[in-house]
């Protein structure tokens, strides 16, 4: 017993920075991006930045953003009920299940495994200053294919 339960934990852990590592885009299985597009959710979601696909963040993160309207980021992007309601109701219906069940990130570049991909691997530091990129969220910066869920490694163009 006290040699399976460290050797069972090393392999526990090793499955799951694989499966963090392997990260490409798909949601354990789920495209990010459904093949259903809401309207309402990219004209409204997608005016300051683009708007962000229902696979990026777990149900729990897309609530809190969508109650959190009147100070989104420091600015005010409410919306009426009816459309904040409709707009959530799409994209809890489709939202990530890559992070465990009490985590509720208001960014997506909070996630572990964003900061793996970007903050420490070989992303150069000055890349995020540059005015082309401005900042982490804006993803499609530099994935081509990001506002469709595309975020496959070979469809990556870092801007000047
Ligand atoms: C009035 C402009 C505006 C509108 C409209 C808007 N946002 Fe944002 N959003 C922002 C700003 C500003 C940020 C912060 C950008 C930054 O720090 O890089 C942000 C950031 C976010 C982030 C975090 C991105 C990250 O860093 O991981 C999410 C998620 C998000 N918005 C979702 C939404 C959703 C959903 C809607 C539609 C209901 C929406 N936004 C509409 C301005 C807006
Ligand atoms: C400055 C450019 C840049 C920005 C902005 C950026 N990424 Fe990336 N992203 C990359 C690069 C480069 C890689 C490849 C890193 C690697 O493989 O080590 C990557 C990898 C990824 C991967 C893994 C792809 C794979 O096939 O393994 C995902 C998923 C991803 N990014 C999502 C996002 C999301 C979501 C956003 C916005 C919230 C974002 N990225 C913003 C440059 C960027």
């Amino acid at each position: 017993m006290t040699i399976i339960k460290p050797l069972l934990l090393a392999v526990l852990v090793t499955t799951a920075l694989g499966a963090q590592a392997r990260y490409n885009g798909e949601d354990r299985g789920r495209p990010v991006m459904p093949s259903e597009v809401n309207a309402k959710w990219q004209a409204e979601c997608g005016s300051c930045h683009m708007a962000y696909p229902p696979g990026l963040l777990p149900a729990a993160s897309w609530k809190k953003v969508m109650a959190g309207l009147d100070k989104h980021f420091g600015t005010d992007a409410s919306l009426s009920a009816a459309d904040a309601q409709e707009i959530t109701r799409y994209l809890t219906k489709y939202p990530s299940n890559r992070w465990d069940s009490n985590a509720a990130p208001l960014r997506i570049t909070d996630g572990e495994w964003f900061k793996a991909k970007h903050l420490k691997g070989e992303i150069a530091p000055e890349v995020w200053k540059r005015a082309s990129v401005n900042s982490p969220g804006n993803c499609n910066a530099c994935h081509t294919g990001a506002a469709k869920g595309d975020f496959n490694e070979h469809n990556i163009s870092i801007p000047k």
